[in-house]
């Protein structure tokens, strides 16, 4: 027995889809009379949003109860109450109460269960919910109330694909798609709290479907006419999803902005086969062809692994030389982390941790050389920028170019305007931009 928490931090890691669920789950438990604390150390209640992807993702979860834990002793504070919620929750939920004695698990799909968990676990009851139910959530949270100028939305939540290594199929549970009226009503409902930019979450979001037979573009195209939307981007799509009105969206509808995040994982076709991915690596590069045939200013970017148990050194070339090919303008890579309960986990054939270093950096350097050398591309391009936030010296603004890329704003602007710039400066992580015109500049 303990008294209710009053105060709640919520800390989330891993994808967009969890630093979502976080603003939902700090939504509702303020909904529920609670107010956020500036910081896990000042809280009764740390909500730990996990995510189980890697090794060292679902390391940090134990490492993180013990630091607050220990925080806490060592300023004479009562240790807050512990919640673990998201993919390290759904995997490991039994686990974790055993081992850190937390005071509350709850799922990626039950967390609109949470205000009643906390309650339970104050009252001396502990609480675990990790049912998979499909959608329930959704229908029980509260309304969008404040947001960024650039804001999530999950329509599509869950994973059929069972790629070898991963384990997201398990953590968020089958393919299941959010309804067409839902998802509107919510868009407006970010606009109307301020959003300009909408990006669409899934764990496939391109197999985002509804019992009409409508797909993401049919949603995209009815976004698009949300006054006062200006922006739609989606992620994170797979390369056998991209439907040819999908594709012609990109071709058609302005505010469908010119990026794409497509993994492809290797670039051999034994390693995709053993990823168990249902595409080639010819696929892959023939459905980016089509892709800039209708945008040829599309900016790419990837998701890679290398190390993948029984890789050569002659497969890994293949991925090098399709990231040459393909000259992505930004791109996530990782070392293959062998996952409990996965096929490739059980693969003898696993590749020493030298070797995957080795080949992290090498393939690293072409992708930060792709990634300067788009940017360097971008100089003299005139384009919009979404102002998100100040920047670190005083008088500069951060946003973003249609491409994705972080801007630099040489001068004071509101946060939420969309400001037409000249590219001027290009870095390896950023640009610089000036507005072209003061008129430019107002909200
Ligand atoms: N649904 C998305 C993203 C899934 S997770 C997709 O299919 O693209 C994000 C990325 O983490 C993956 O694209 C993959 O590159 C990486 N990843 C997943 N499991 C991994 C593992 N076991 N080891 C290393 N990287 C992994
Ligand atoms: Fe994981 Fe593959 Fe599904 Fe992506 S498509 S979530 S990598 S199983
Ligand atoms: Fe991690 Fe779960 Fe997202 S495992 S990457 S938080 S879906």
């Amino acid at each position: 027995m303990s008294s209710p928490p009053k105060t709640f931090h919520v800390k989330s890691f891993g994808c967009q889809m969890n630093v979502y669920d976080g603003e939902r789950m700090a939504e509702l438990m303020a909904a529920d009379g609670m107010t956020a604390a500036a910081d896990a150390g000042s809280a009764d209640l740390v909500v730990l949003n996990t995510c189980h992807i890697r090794e060292r993702a679902t390391e940090k979860v134990y490492s993180d109860i013990g630091r607050l834990r220990k925080n806490a002793r060592l300023e004479g504070r009562t240790a807050p109450m512990i919640a673990v919620a998201g993919c390290v929750a759904q995997a490991e939920g039994e686990e974790i109460v055993a081992r850190a004695k937390v005071d509350v698990v709850v799922g990626p799909q039950a967390y609109h269960n949470l205000p009643r968990l906390v309650a339970d676990a104050a009252a001396g009851t502990p609480a675990l919910d990790t049912d998979l139910a499909r959608l329930a959530k959704f229908g029980r949270l509260p309304a969008r109330r404040s947001v960024a100028p650039s804001a999530f939305l999950t329509v599509q939540e869950g994973c059929d694909k069972f790629c070898t290594y991963c384990v997201v199929p398990y953590t968020r549970g089958a393919e299941v798609s959010r309804g067409f009226d839902a998802i509107i009503d919510e868009a407006r409902a970010l606009v109307d709290a301020g959003a300009r930019e909408i990006t669409l979450l899934g764990q496939n979001v391109n197999a985002w479907a509804d019992a009409d037979g409508r797909g993401l573009h049919d949603l995209i195209r009815v976004l698009d006419r949300i006054p006062g939307l200006s922006r739609i981007r989606y992620t994170t799509s797979h390369p056998n999803d991209m439907a040819e009105g999908l594709i012609r969206a990109h071709g058609e509808v302005e505010s469908l902005m010119p990026f794409l995040h497509l993994p492809v994982q290797a670039g051999a076709d034994r390693v995709l086969r053993a990823m168990n991915r249902h595409h080639t690596r010819d696929g892959y590069l023939r459905l980016l062809d089509r892709i800039r045939a209708v945008r040829p200013d599309i900016a790419l970017s990837g998701d890679f692994i290398v190390g993948f148990p029984g890789e050569t050194e002659a497969e890994f070339a293949d991925t090098l030389s399709l990231v040459d090919e393909v000259g992505y303008a930004q791109a996530f890579s990782f070392k293959y982390s062998p996952r409990p309960g996965t096929p490739a986990a059980e693969i003898s054939d696993q590749i020493a941790p030298e070797v995957m270093d080795d080949r992290l950096q090498r393939l690293q350097a072409s992708l930060n050389r792709d990634q300067h050398a788009f940017n360097r591309a971008s100089l003299g391009r005139r384009c919009t920028v979404l102002v998100e936030r100040r920047g670190k010296l005083a008088g500069q603004m951060l946003g973003k170019s249609p491409w994705l890329q972080s801007v630099h704003l040489l001068t004071e602007a509101p946060i939420g305007a969309l400001v037409e710039v000249d590219l001027i400066q290009a870095g390896p992580n950023s640009l610089a931009g000036v507005p072209v015109s003061p008129a430019a500049v107002a909200a």
